[in-house]
C-alpha cells in the first residue's frame, strides 16, 4: 500500500479540525485514512461511525474490542474529605446535573456511571479504558464509587489520570508533587496493580495498549524514553491520555506538544488556582515525546479525553480521537480489527 497522499491527508486534516460534529451523521466517511507512515509496518486503516471507531489491520489475527470512558467528572465526597473542603469546593458543585446524551433526560455522573456498567455488561469486551477526570478531585468516596461499580464486571479495566482527579485546587505544592501525593493517597486502587501510574502498558490479544499520564501537559524524560521503547517492538499499539495532542487547527486544550500552550494563553490558572503554563512554553522532551508517539509506524490511534466534545484529527497518518464526556453517558466503542 502506497504512502498516504499528502495533500487528501492535509485535506482530510482541515476538514475534520474544520466541523468533526458536522461530518459524523453521515456515517462511515473515514474509511480512508491509512495509519502507516511506513510499509515496514502492516496496512492499516481506520473508519468511524458516530460514535464507534474502527481500525483495521493486518497487524492482528483477531479482534480487540474496548470500550473507552473518560470525564465522568464524579463529585462524590464524604467525611474522609471533609478538612480538604477549601481545595475541591468548586469542583464538587460541577457536573451535578447532566443530561444523558441519548434522551435529554436531567441526570447525574453517578447514574451515568451505572448505565455505562450496565452497557459494558451486555458487551464482548476485553478491555475498558479510562482516561482520566473520573473524580473531579482526589475523593476517597469517588474512587470507592468507581471501584465498587465497575468491580461488577470481569472485564478488565485500566485507567490514567486526569487533571482534576488528583487535584486539590489551591493546594501549596507543585504540579508534579500534588500528581505524586494524592495519586498515591487516593487514586492507586484505580491502577492494574504495580503499575506505573505516569506510563504503563499492557498487552491485550495482539495489541499493546499504552497509558500515559500527561495530566500537567508536560511529559517527564522518563515518559519520552518509555513511548520510544515501547514503541521500537513494532507491535500495533495504541496510546490512551487525557490531554489530547496537539492537532493544527484545534484550541490550546489540545495542548501536549501545542507551540501556542504557555502564560499567555492560560486563561483559567486562577479559576482552577493552580501555577500559570510557563512563559517559555513546552519543554523539549514534550515535543519530543508527541513527535515520537505520532512517528512510530506501529501506532494505530490515540484516544483521549479532558474536552469532552468528539473530534478527530488525523495528524502524521494517524488518527486522534477525543471521546465525549461519560457524564452525559457517553463512551466511544474502539474495535481493532484483522483486516
Ligand atoms: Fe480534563
Amino acid at each position: 500500500m502506497t504512502k498516504y497522499n499528502d495533500a487528501r491527508r492535509r485535506f482530510l486534516q482541515a476538514s475534520i479540525a474544520a466541523g468533526t460534529a458536522a461530518l459524523l451523521p453521515s456515517g462511515n466517511l473515514l474509511k480512508a485514512a491509512e495509519t502507516s507512515a511506513d510499509k515496514s509496518f502492516p496496512e492499516t486503516t481506520f473508519s468511524l461511525d458516530g460514535r464507534k471507531i474502527r481500525i483495521y489491520t493486518k497487524s492482528i489475527s483477531e479482534p480487540v474490542r474496548i470500550m473507552h470512558v473518560s470525564d465522568t467528572h464524579l463529585y462524590l465526597d464524604d467525611e474522609r474529605g471533609d478538612k480538604y473542603r477549601e481545595y475541591s469546593d468548586r469542583m464538587s458543585k460541577a457536573y451535578n446535573s447532566t443530561r444523558n446524551y441519548k434522551n435529554g433526560a436531567e441526570t447525574n455522573p453517578m447514574e451515568m456511571v451505572d448505565q455505562i456498567v450496565e452497557e459494558a455488561g451486555a458487551q464482548d469486551l476485553d478491555a475498558i479504558a479510562m482516561t482520566g477526570d473520573i473524580v473531579s478531585f482526589p475523593s476517597a468516596a469517588g474512587v470507592d464509587f468507581i471501584l465498587e461499580r465497575f468491580g461488577k464486571l470481569s472485564v478488565p479495566r485500566y485507567y490514567i489520570s486526569g487533571n482534576h482527579d488528583w487535584h486539590f485546587e489551591g493546594m501549596a505544592g507543585t504540579e508534579r508533587e500534588l500528581r505524586d501525593e494524592w495519586i498515591e493517597k487516593r487514586l492507586k486502587p484505580l491502577y492494574p496493580s504495580g503499575a506505573n501510574p505516569l506510563c504503563y502498558s499492557v498487552k491485550v490479544k495482539g495489541v499493546k495498549l499504552l497509558f500515559i499520564d500527561d495530566s500537567i501537559y508536560e511529559m517527564l524524560p522518563e515518559q519520552l524514553e518509555f513511548v520510544k521503547k515501547e514503541l521500537a517492538t513494532m507491535e500495533p499499539t495504541a496510546a490512551f491520555m487525557h490531554i489530547p495532542l496537539y492537532a493544527p487547527g484545534r484550541s490550546v486544550a489540545f495542548g501536549v506538544g501545542n507551540p501556542n500552550w504557555n502564560a499567555s494563553t492560560d486563561g483559567n490558572y486562577k479559576i482552577e488556582r493552580r501555577p500559570r503554563w510557563p512563559e517559555k512554553g513546552h519543554t523539549e522532551t514534550t515535543y519530543a515525546f508527541r513527535d515520537a508517539l505520532l512517528n512510530a509506524p506501529n501506532l494505530i490511534g490515540v484516544f483521549q479525553g479532558h474536552i469532552h466534545r468528539q473530534s478527530l484529527d488525523i495528524c502524521e497518518g494517524k488518527p486522534l480521537h477525543v471521546t465525549p464526556s461519560a457524564s452525559d453517558g457517553s463512551t466511544t466503542s474502539i474495535e481493532i480489527l484483522p483486516m
